[in-house]
């Protein structure tokens, strides 16, 4: 038996909020879970669905597909649970030209900038040198393409 706790916390002004707590049988199992988000529609109804699987094995929890904000943060807290998650990043800062945080421009992706043009257009990460727009793109791909 063990228990889980955890937090994501995105954005301030677009605030998702997405808090998980379960206990897991020996055999892997969600024994009791209580799952806490707070964000737009989209995100509800995703959490319903989450809701709905938290009483089976724990690896066979469903990602969610596509592209949205509600998909990418959902993605996150299963693969956290699963204790399958990686960062998409190393170091505080991505874009040293532009000193820009390396998570401010995770948030961007999340939030719908899928492109390294947007990206850079929303954060001004690589609109100098241009050697951290492949870091970028890493962490676009990292975000859309775990389905
Ligand atoms: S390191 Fe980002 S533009 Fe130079």
């Amino acid at each position: 038996m063990s228990q889980k706790l955890i937090d994501i916390q995105i954005g301030s002004a677009e605030s998702y909020e997405l808090h998980l707590e379960c206990t897991i049988s020996a055999q892997g199992e969600v024994e009791n879970s209580k799952l806490y988000v707070v964000g737009g529609p989209d995100l509800l109804e995703l959490a319903c669905v989450l809701r709905q699987q938290l009483t089976g094995p724990l690896t066979e929890l469903v990602l969610p597909k596509g592209q949205s904000t509600a998909a990418i943060v959902i993605r996150e807290l299963i693969l956290k649970a699963q204790g399958q998650w990686v960062d998409p990043f190393e170091g505080d800062e991505l874009c040293h030209c532009r000193a820009v945080a390396t998570r401010l421009v995770d948030e961007a992706v999340i939030y719908g900038a899928h492109t390294t043009d947007v990206v850079s257009e929303k954060t001004s990460a690589g609109t100098s040198c241009g050697s951290c727009r492949e870091d970028i793109e890493s962490i676009i791909n990292y975000r859309l393409k775990i389905n």
